[in-house]
């Protein structure tokens, strides 16, 4: 079985080609991070053009290497939201065109499940039940996977993502766009006890993360030091901001698998590729953790394609006009 994975729900455009379940015959991701990056952020309008130059030419490519006609294809599986408006659309349109046109089975595909599936395109010996902490720049919770399409939230973030922290927290420190892995890079080389931020919700039984005051906590460190006329030791800032949003991460997927007694745990979403987070995940020895290659931490169409396959074997054929953009979806049931 033949799927086309599709996604462009922010400023990555993703095509992938999975045979069956998770054999990746090719993946193309056309990064828009320097066209957005002299902006601070992503601009919706800009995104949606680029998508709109890179997806047919993309798919185009993606056929050819992998010597597979749109006819053959057995199901395009499409994101069909959270995302920006005009990105889904021309993701969720080309779809429903290629699938009308090559008389092909479309399903659409919540973003925040195929983060879900990016960890266990290369786990084979990953099962439900586990719990998925995803971590991303517009999502941060803990969901619990019972079966593949039986999905609880546990806890979500009461404001900021973890990824919208370290893009907010980058712009306080004059680092480029995206922020994560700028802080990433530059916390290898810091004091992570130079600064004594605190760590967020650490002292609640609850499970549930906030970062907005960890910003604020460093925006004002950040002026005490400019104002008493001091260089800022970015290295040092970085490396402290970092030890408490992956504090926080870890306290409470401990305390989620503490609390439903599950010890098996993914991670994914572009916080995932963090390398103190993974560390920190890995050598924790209260868990097992799976977590998706770096490249398939961010947006990609190769967890799209897995969760489509997977939904579409489940559920069978949809009809397309459920296959509908939509921004502000969130449920993943
Ligand atoms: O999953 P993703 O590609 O897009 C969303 O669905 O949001 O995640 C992007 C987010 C950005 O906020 C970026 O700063 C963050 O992931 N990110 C990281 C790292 N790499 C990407 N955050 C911390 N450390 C990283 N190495
Ligand atoms: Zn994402």
């Amino acid at each position: 079985m033949f799927t086309l994975g599709i996604e462009t729900s922010c400023d990555d455009t993703g095509v992938a080609v999975l045979k069956d379940e998770r054999e990746v015959l090719c993946e193309y991701l056309s990064s828009q991070i320097k066209d957005h990056s002299r902006f601070g952020g992503v601009i919706p309008e800009f995104a949606a053009r680029k998508h709109l130059e890179n997806l047919l030419p993309l798919v185009d490519a993606a056929l050819r290497e992998c010597g597979i006609r749109g006819q053959d294809l057995d199901l395009i599986a499409v994101t069909r939201g959270p995302g920006l408006m005009g990105s889904l659309i021309v993701g969720v349109q080309t779809a429903r065109a290629l699938s009308q046109v090559w008389g092909v089975p479309l399903i659409g595909v919540n973003h925040l499940e195929g983060h879900l599936f990016a960890p266990l395109v290369d786990a084979e010996d990953l099962e439900p039940p586990f719990l998925s902490l995803i971590v991303s720049g517009g999502h941060t919770e803990i969901i619990r996977v019972d079966a593949f399409g039986k999905y609880e939230l546990l806890g979500e973030t009461r404001d900021d993502a973890a990824g919208e922290a370290y893009d907010k927290a980058a712009r306080v420190l004059g680092l480029k766009y995206p922020g994560g892995p700028e802080i990433d890079r530059l916390a290898k080389n810091g004091n992570a006890k130079a600064f004594d931020f605190p760590v967020p919700l650490k002292n609640t039984d609850k499970i549930e993360f906030s970062f907005s005051g960890l910003k604020t906590a460093l925006l004002w460190q950040v002026k005490k030091l400019e104002e008493a006329g001091q260089e800022l030791p970015i290295e040092d800032l970085c490396a402290s901001f970092q030890r408490c949003v992956v504090e926080a991460l870890l306290n409470k997927i401990l305390l989620a698998s503490k609390k439903t007694g599950i010890r098996q745990i993914s991670a994914s979403g572009g916080v995932s590729a963090n390398s103190t987070l993974r560390e920190a995940l890995s050598t924790c020895g209260k868990i097992r953790v799976w977590l998706p290659k770096l490249s398939r931490c961010t947006d990609n169409a190769v967890m799209i394609a897995m969760a489509g396959r997977n939904a579409f074997m489940r559920r069978g054929r949809v009809g397309d006009e459920e296959v509908v953009p939509d921004p502000s979806l969130h449920d993943i049931r």
